[in-house]
């Protein structure tokens, strides 16, 4: 397998790895970088457990090569935060009780985050559009769709 030199902007850190041509961008974060927020599901593309911000855009770690992402921004739940001060989708969620085993919670937190920065005031159906790709086995997806709707409404007052 050859390997490769590449740097990933992580969070705003450059992180410089070598890496094999099969290696996806999820064994980077959870195994080589220990960046252990980014759920481990599926392995499919199904559950949407490994979603993280790739330029901005919500992407399955599980299904992109790390070395795809050569230079490219990643954000994952670790950087969400601004230090100590949290998303608002993180507050929300956390209130509202949006996560309950939190397998899930920060793909969708991730995936409503690139939701809510290019649409300040979704509907509900948009909210379920942009989560569509993120299961939950546990909440029944109200709480959530809820937690989206009071981020939404916070961030615009
Ligand atoms: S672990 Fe990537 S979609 Fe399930
Ligand atoms: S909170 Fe358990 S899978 Fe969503």
């Amino acid at each position: 397998m050859t390997e490769q030199a590449i740097t990933i902007p992580i969070n705003g850190e450059e992180h410089r790895l070598l890496v094999s041509s099969n290696r996806t961008l999820l064994e980077v974060l959870r195994w080589d970088l220990d960046m252990t927020g980014t759920k481990h599901g599926c392995d499919l593309g199904e559950c949407g457990a490994c979603t993280v911000l790739l330029d901005g855009h919500p992407v399955l770690a599980c299904l992109t090569l790390a070395c795809q992402v050569d230079g490219r921004d990643v954000t994952t739940i670790e950087g969400l935060s601004d230090g100590r001060v949290p998303d608002a989708l993180q507050t929300t969620f956390a209130e509202l009780g949006a996560a309950q085993c939190g397998y899930c919670t920060p793909g969708m937190i991730l995936s409503a985050r690139s939701l809510l920065n290019d649409n300040t005031d979704p509907t509900t159906d948009e909210i379920n559009q942009a989560l569509s790709g993120n299961l939950c086995r546990c909440t029944g997806y109200v709480k959530i769709i809820d937690a989206v709707h009071l981020a939404a409404s916070r961030s615009s007052d």
